[in-house]
């Protein structure tokens, strides 16, 4: 796996064409397929559940990236491996008992991701950061594509880069909303592993091409790490 992994939102895809996404997906440089679950109370959304993931997996080619923003996650943990989920993340603040949540996710053979919003500080990772594969931070508020890049991330993922390797930890680092051909690079700059991307991808002209300029940002940028 190359870095920086890019894994673009079919949140921002044509539903009514999801197959032709999919495809799309298979045939870029995409490494894995960013899915968004939202329940209508954790966020102020709907997106959609199992049926629409078991279908996009049956026609991927590569891992889905799932992102719960639903309350009590734990309830659904087995459903999500079942619906062909390969990395499941939770969010920090839907969850009661977070370490218990994250051990269900791995013993039911899936990585395990902490998705944090805006306002949550890195810093109550740090008693899990040697437990999870990932840390999904939201660069938007959770509930919508195509919102604006809140630019206190930079520094968020910097901390948090720093933070990672104190703790010996291979925790990478996925940003999630407003990521584009402006705050890629400079999220790459400051320890930026996974790239999200849902509208400048599907907003795109030719996403297949939009997809390759992500990808190739790795290339003309220093990582801390
Ligand atoms: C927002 C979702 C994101 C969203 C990103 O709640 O978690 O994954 O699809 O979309 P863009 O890239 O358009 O901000
Ligand atoms: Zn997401």
């Amino acid at each position: 796996m190359s870095f920086p992994i890019i894994a673009p939102s079919i949140l921002s895809a044509d539903f009514a064409n999801l197959g032709q996404a999919v495809e799309m997906i298979n045939n870029s440089a995409a490494d894995w397929f960013h899915v968004d679950v939202m329940d209508g109370v954790f966020v102020p959304n709907i997106s959609f559940g199992f049926p629409v993931i078991a279908a996009v997996h049956k026609l991927a080619k590569k891992p889905l990236d799932v992102h719960l923003m639903i309350v009590q996650p734990e309830r659904y943990i087995k459903e999500f491996k079942e619906a062909g989920a390969a990395i499941l993340s939770i969010h920090y603040e839907a969850c009661t008992h977070l370490h218990r949540t994250i051990d269900a996710i791995k013993e039911n053979g899936m990585k395990a991701g902490v998705a944090i919003n805006p306002h949550t500080s890195i810093h109550l990772l740090k008693e899990v950061i040697a437990d999870i594969d990932m840390v999904c931070m939201m660069s938007v508020n959770p509930g919508f594509g195509g919102q604006k890049f809140i630019k206190h991330t930079y520094q968020k993922c910097a901390e948090l880069k720093e933070m990672i390797l104190k703790a010996h930890s291979s925790c990478l680092i996925e940003i999630d909303g407003g990521v584009n051909d402006t705050t890629g690079p400079l999220l790459l700059n400051a320890g930026a592993d996974i790239l999200v991307a849902g509208n400048y991808v599907f907003g795109s002209a030719n996403p297949i091409n939009t997809i390759n300029t992500l990808k190739q940002m790795g290339s003309n940028t220093t990582s801390l790490s």
